[in-house]
């Protein structure tokens, strides 16, 4: 992978990705076992066991529908006794399914999206929580959106703002115990083509309208007027999972050009 590395940040880490099948969750949890870290590539889709196997560092796959507390508490498990213990956990399953204005969207979609993108980080974070209390401490890094204040997503903005609240509170809840809690909030940011798509059914001519008018305010709210490279996201969220955010607990990193969210 391109981008700055630290040889030995994560060294001595247990980390769990979620979401690391591609995308943003694959990006950072590949360059956190390229770190030192050992990690654990959480994701629903099967193929999520060849990009571990194929990471330069210590890893491994677990399969697990995080849109279901039994696949959060299974991954956490899992995590526990093949690695030990657990340090860090990023959160970073999520994503808008459907782009369309907020009158246009059917009940379940509506459910849909905050299935998708609060209840597995709500899930996990719970979840963890045991094991960084056995372990003493440790670090929550949850993958929030400059969606919060954003066209034609309502659901998954609402989500994301519940993704928020989450961080801020727990953060509250937790400091005591050692625990960090801290999100960044990326802005639109260019991948390669998903070989999951975020909406199973495909979008029709009129999503794609709406998506082509979700990309455009994207790109004006931000001041640099363009999009993300995955490693401008990768960074920022390592950098507040690893030691030296020790001092950074409940904040919402925007991570958007520019752009607050
Ligand atoms: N890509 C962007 O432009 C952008 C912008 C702002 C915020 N974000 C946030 O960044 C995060 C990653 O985005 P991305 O575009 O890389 O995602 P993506 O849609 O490309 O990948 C998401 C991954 O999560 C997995 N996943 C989805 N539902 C799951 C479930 N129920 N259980 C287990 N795994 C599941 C998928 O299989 C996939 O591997 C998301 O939280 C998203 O909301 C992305």
């Amino acid at each position: 992978m391109s981008g700055f590395h630290f040889p030995d940040r994560f060294s001595g880490k247990v980390i769990v990705v979620t979401g690391a099948a591609q995308g943003i969750g694959r990006a950072v949890a590949t360059r956190a076992a390229e770190e030192g870290g050992t990690v654990l590539f959480v994701d629903r889709a099967e193929f999520v066991a060849e990009i571990a196997a194929a990471v330069d560092g210590k890893a491994a796959a677990f399969n697990a529908d995080l849109e279901t507390y039994e696949g959060a508490g299974a991954a956490m498990q899992f995590a526990a006794e093949i690695f030990g213990h657990i340090d860090i956990l990023i959160n970073n399953v999520g994503g808008a399914i459907r782009m369309r204005p907020y009158a246009e969207f059917e009940p379940q979609q509506i459910d849909a999206e905050i299935r998708r993108s609060l209840m597995p980080t709500l899930y996990c974070c719970h979840a963890v929580i045991p094991h960084l209390f056995a372990r003493g401490g440790g670090a929550i890094v949850n993958v929030s959106s400059n969606a919060t204040r954003g066209i034609h997503r309502m659901p998954y903005s609402a989500a994301k703002g519940g993704v928020n609240a989450i961080t801020q509170s727990l953060a509250m809840e937790l400091a005591d115990r050692n625990i960090r809690v801290v999100a960044t909030a990326p802005g639109g940011t260019d991948a390669p083509p998903r070989r999951i798509p975020r909406n199973a059914a495909g979008d029709n001519a009129a999503e794609k309208g709406w998506m082509a008018e979700v990309a455009q305010q994207v790109t004006d709210s931000s001041f640099m007027k363009r999009y993300a490279t995955i490693e401008e996201q990768v960074a920022p969220i390592l950098f507040l999972a690893s030691d030296e955010a020790s001092y950074i607990t409940g904040s919402v990193l925007p991570v958007a050009g520019g752009d607050l969210g």
